[in-house]
């Protein structure tokens, strides 16, 4: 039992009253009731050494999404398990049943354990993560607390996320230092070819560089480790958005030592939606200082500072523990394969059709589990709508100049039918139109 211990749990209840009863009833319902349908609330067990379709589809079950709706959107939004959606309700009801000290304190108990949990799957320290809304949160700490003005210069990847781009330019004019952006390469360049490109933006005036981990829109898998010591070894900070990492590589911050990572909650680890994680390297903890002043803070580390954000919502806060139990159970490195083994399928498969145009490399060493392609002719517009209106099949869109197609972005909860029929419907597209 998450967040908070049996002996806390017998406490609340007494707290709580009869509505904790009646949510504990409403829980057994729900779970025979979901049961019929086929669907699990039960923890998961760890991926076997060969995991197969079978282990992958008890994994499905867990999730509330529909056994025909392929849902291939992961670096947009993920659905939560129905365990955290089991964790999120108990601790709401709990909560709302009697919003006391008490209670609240057993809830916030919750946040330091998913501190824990986080600092383990990252193989980092409690004392480094802070608990944020999302990646665009952790991005905008960076750029509106580390202090930097005229005369200072900041790189930026020209394929980052607005929160790690657009965010900078408005910095820059509001403090003085310059942003120089590097520009996106035709296609993946290798580990060299980007360090490459990267070095040639430094000059003595740099102070920092940011980048994404992954670039949502080509997939380009970024050689982090070495660009982060590019910029150690130039004297800079580095800011590294994991926002299509985290959640999905088996990640070692400890081996990266960025300065800064950032990551959402609601993507990749499939957790309550609107939480976020910021990882600050104990290194440069007096390199920053925090945008939001207030109480409330987190009790280790740099979490004291950052994490006094006023109330929060607690009780789906303390529900990050289910979230990270659920993947660590499951094993981080069993899922970072099953997602990219699905991604180099649909690459295997949509490969074979003509006029299939990548913007994704087909090395699995730069990738991740984002794979954009240009349906020939068709307009992607359409074809994404009749994905989804005749197929039940979401994915995301790409209209417009940039990289036009589709983004498919599949994950640990997808089966192989889920890709078979997506790459079916696909390929009855290119035939014959839409
Ligand atoms: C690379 C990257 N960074 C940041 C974000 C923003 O994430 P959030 O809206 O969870 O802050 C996204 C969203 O897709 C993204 O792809």
């Amino acid at each position: 039992m998450s967040p908070v211990s049996r002996r806390d749990f017998t406490r609340l209840i007494a707290l709580g009253g009869s509505s904790a009863f009646i949510s504990t009833r409403a829980f057994a319902d729900q779970r025979a009731s979901l049961e019929e349908l086929g669907y699990s609330a039960a923890p998961m067990r760890p991926a076997p050494q060969q995991a197969d379709e079978k282990f992958w589809t008890e994994v499905r079950s867990r999730f509330l999404v529909p056994r025909d709706l392929a849902f291939i959107n992961s670096a947009n939004l993920c659905p939560t398990s129905l365990p955290v959606i089991e964790a999120m309700e108990r601790n709401l009801r709990m909560y709302e049943a009697s919003p006391s000290p008490d209670v609240r304190s057993g809830l916030l108990r919750g946040r330091e354990d998913a501190r824990k949990l986080l600092a383990e799957a990252l193989r980092v320290t409690p004392e480094e993560i802070v608990l944020v809304r999302n990646t665009t949160e952790g991005n905008n700490f960076v750029s509106s607390g580390v202090p930097l003005g005229p005369g200072d210069e900041v790189i930026v990847w020209a394929d980052n996320h607005p929160s790690n781009l657009n965010a900078w330019n408005v910095k820059a004019k509001r403090f003085g230092f310059t942003v120089v952006m590097v520009p996106v390469p035709p296609t993946h360049p290798g580990t060299e070819g980007y360090v490459d490109l990267f070095a040639k933006a430094f000059t003595p005036r740099t102070k920092l560089m940011a980048i994404s981990h992954v670039s949502s829109n080509s997939g380009d898998l970024l050689p982090a480790t070495e660009l982060c010591k590019l910029a150690r070894d130039r004297g800079a900070l580095s800011l590294v958005d994991g926002a299509q990492t985290f959640g999905m590589l088996d990640l070692d911050l400890g081996a990266m030592q960025p300065d800064f990572y950032t990551g959402s909650m609601h993507k990749w680890p499939c957790g309550p939606k609107e939480k976020g994680m910021f990882y600050v390297n104990k290194a440069v903890h007096d390199r920053i200082q925090p945008s939001v002043v207030g109480v409330y803070g987190g009790a280790v580390g740099i979490s004291r500072q950052f994490e006094a954000e006023g109330q929060r919502d607690d009780a789906s806060m303390a529900a990050v523990v289910e979230a990270l139990n659920f993947q660590g159970t499951i094993g981080r490195a069993a899922i970072e394969k099953r997602s990219r083994w699905l991604a180099t399928h649909f690459m295997d498969e949509l490969g074979k059709l003509n006029g299939v145009k990548f913007w994704t490399h087909s090395d699995p060493a730069r990738r991740a589990a984002i794979v954009i392609f240009q349906p020939g002719s068709l307009d992607p517009r359409k074809l994404g709508a009749a994905l989804t209106a005749k197929h039940k099949i979401v994915a995301t869109v790409r209209a417009g100049q940039d990289r036009p197609g589709i983004r498919l972005s599949p994950h640990f909860f997808n089966t192989l039918e889920d890709v078979d029929r997506t790459v079916a419907a696909i390929k009855g597209y290119m035939a014959s139109g839409v």
